[in-house]
């Protein structure tokens, strides 16, 4: 984003565990950055605020930089304080009740219409290779989608019923195969969005090329043309607090952190180390948008979500390998599921339709 030479970067759920990571490896990649973070928690927030400022001093005391650091303080599990977040960023880079459910709002709705409220800020960047939205979620994790429920109003079966039937459901409060479905639901629906996304952004900076002669090149070139792309990444396993001080119910949180936790140490990606991957990833060609799908500029780009080198949306490793499970999304594909998606973040689901993007 950004329409001066400095860089600028919105960061959601970075108050602590890999966005932290992300967000203070980016502002040690960034030193003159003009950096926005969102949560809820105040503490951590002055805390991080701390930490970037030592980082962009070297820790000397004096100001060597422009970088500057903000914390918006918002609750994400409303669409509302979406909007706000929006609102916020907007008015401050210069330009001119719910009973949704919470968690799939934090995972998916609110990164979606935090995107695309800021589509016209982040297609307005001068950054070389194109302005980026990075989520971090879980692609290669997808699963079934119910078409007909995609903010998954009704509680459907999941074959996790057969091991966890509603009894125990009921005894334990926990709902192991309703959660899969969750995030089954969030990583689909965060591809497609992606990928939809991208497929007008081509289509966009096509038109701009065929309109403007002096246009410069797309991947590489800059100068506000070179378009946004969408990077959906898997930060394999974390050992972060998400686990103790998400809401999940007592007996969840005490098998994950005596439990899980213990199991998964040795197989566990530090969260620095995904930081400092994934801001990288922020400024890297691969993945970027190429000009048309077989395009000239495609050669440096990276396989997209959708299997077309440089299409400007990408399933990913934390370290920058392809991750996605291309059949389940091809079927889904083929019912007009990206379709649906985008009349239901239009229509059905009422917000989309409040921000107006040219
Ligand atoms: N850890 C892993 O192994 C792993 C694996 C696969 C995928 N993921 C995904 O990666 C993402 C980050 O996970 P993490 O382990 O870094 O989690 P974490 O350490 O628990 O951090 C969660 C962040 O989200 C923010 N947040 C939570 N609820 C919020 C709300 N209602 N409104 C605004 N901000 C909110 C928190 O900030 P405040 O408390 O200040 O609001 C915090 O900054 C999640 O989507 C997770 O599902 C994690």
């Amino acid at each position: 984003m950004g329409n001066d030479q400095c860089p600028v970067a919105l960061f959601t759920g970075a108050t602590a565990g890999i966005g932290e990571a992300i967000l203070k490896a980016y502002a040690k990649q960034h030193r003159d950055a003009r950096i926005y973070f969102v949560g809820r928690n105040e503490a951590s927030a002055r805390k991080i605020i701390e930490d970037v400022r030592e980082i962009w001093t070297d820790g000397q005391g004096g100001v060597e930089n422009e970088g500057a650091i903000t914390f918006i303080k918002a609750d994400l599990t409303l669409l509302r304080n979406v909007q706000s977040v929006v609102e916020e960023v907007k008015r401050r880079e210069g330009e001119t009740s719910e009973h949704h459910d919470a968690p799939l709002v934090l995972t998916f709705y609110s990164r979606a219409y935090l995107t695309y409220g800021l589509l016209p800020l982040l297609r307005s960047s001068k950054t070389p290779n194109g302005a980026r939205v990075i989520s971090i979620l879980a692609p290669g994790e997808e699963g079934p989608l119910y078409l007909e429920d995609l903010d998954l109003k009704d509680r459907h079966p999941t074959v996790i019923d057969w091991i966890f039937p509603e009894w125990l459901r009921r005894l334990t409060g926990l709902d192991p195969g309703y959660m899969m479905l969750r995030i089954s639901h969030s990583v689909i629906m965060t591809t497609l969005f992606f990928e939809e996304l991208a497929r007008r952004e081509r289509e966009r900076i096509q038109e701009a090329h065929s309109t403007t002669e002096t246009a410069p090149d797309v991947l590489g070139h800059g100068g506000g043309k070179a378009g946004v792309s969408f990077l959906h990444v898997y930060p394999g396993l974390v050992k972060t607090k998400e686990f103790e001080r998400g809401d999940f119910p007592a007996a969840l949180k005490f098998f994950f952190t005596w439990i899980m936790l213990p199991l998964i140490t040795p197989i566990a990606v530090a969260a620095e180390k995904v930081g400092e991957s994934v801001a990288s990833m922020a400024k890297d060609k691969r993945f970027g948008l190429s000009r048309s799908a077989e395009g000239e500029q495609a050669g440096a780009a990276e396989l997209g979500s959708d299997r077309v080198r440089g299409s400007g949306s990408y399933c990913l490793s934390w370290d920058g390998r392809r991750m996605v499970k291309d059949n389940v999304l091809e079927a889904l594909r083929k019912k007009g599921a990206s379709e649906l998606l985008w009349e239901h973040l239009v229509e059905g689901f009422g917000g989309l339709d409040a921000m107006t993007v040219e």
